[in-house]
């Protein structure tokens, strides 16, 4: 299925064409704008362990994203939106570099968490084609990506680990922004019966995966009462982006938790 907004030269064209330049001029060096001349420097309360694990799920999920962008890629026709997904797909592939790096110095890429594995196999399958992956890709696995890292900023104070997600924070902003726009104009386009069929699709994915990762976690009431509240403001974040979008629960059914 082919998806195509450059044809209407509205205020939508024009910001995708302003988001396409800046993805051009925002490509930075992973080897040369990051001072790795530094080490990793952990907290003595989070071992070697711990944070290898807890980023490389974020090095899986840049890499994940990255097979995303290359998948719609060919099936976007040639315009800014096209333009803004190549810039994606370098970004992606610079950030999933500069973490692997860094997981260099701690041992090694971990494997990827089982709930992590089967959600984005899951949303690379959604319906409406590709609108479904790209709706399930742009805000509940960057937006995941995006709250892990400022969690791990917060409990990891390595000054190496905040320049890295600094330079990679600018790079998904311009991804959500991409996103809001193209699914906004895409989303409205599809009958109200498919947009609420999305909505369902997404939030089951999203209860899934984090209901797996919660039975996979922690069997300490304790650290299990912490993870339950940070997937709880999860689906809250992520069902305001999907009403920013167009994406709501069918009317009559409220927004199941
Ligand atoms: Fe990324
Ligand atoms: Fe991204």
């Amino acid at each position: 299925m082919e998806h195509s907004i450059e044809s209407e030269p509205g205020e939508a064209a024009q910001r995708l064409l302003r988001l396409a330049a800046n993805g051009r001029a925002g490509q930075w060096s992973a080897t040369q704008d990051i001072d790795w001349r530094r080490d990793p420097r952990l907290p003595i309360w989070v071992t070697r362990d711990q944070a290898r694990f807890a980023i490389s799920q974020l090095y899986h999920g840049e890499m994940a994203t990255a097979g995303m962008c290359r998948k719609l890629l060919s099936e976007l026709e040639a315009g800014a939106a096209r333009d803004c997904m190549a810039f994606q797909l370098a970004d992606e592939m610079r950030h999933a570099e500069v973490y692997g790096r860094y997981l260099d110095r701690l041992g090694g890429i971990a494997p990827m968490e089982g709930g992590l594995e089967s959600a984005l196999e899951a949303a690379a399958e959604g319906p409406a084609g590709t609108l479904g992956a790209m709706v399930a890709f742009n805000v509940v696995v960057e937006g995941e990506v995006l709250r892990l890292q400022d969690t791990l900023v917060e409990f990891l104070p390595c000054p190496l680990l905040k320049q890295i997600n600094r330079l990679i924070a600018r790079d998904e902003a311009r991804h959500v922004a991409f996103g809001r726009i193209y699914l906004t104009q895409a989303l409205a386009a599809l009958p109200p019966e498919d947009r609420s069929r999305l909505y369902d699709w997404v939030h089951a994915l999203w209860h899934e995966a984090s209901g797996s990762t919660l039975a996979r976690r922690s069997r300490n009431p304790a650290v299990r009462s912490v993870l339950r509240k940070w997937l709880g403001k999860g689906w809250r974040h992520h069902q305001a982006a999907l009403d920013r979008i167009g994406l709501k629960p069918a009317p009559g059914r409220g927004s199941p938790e």
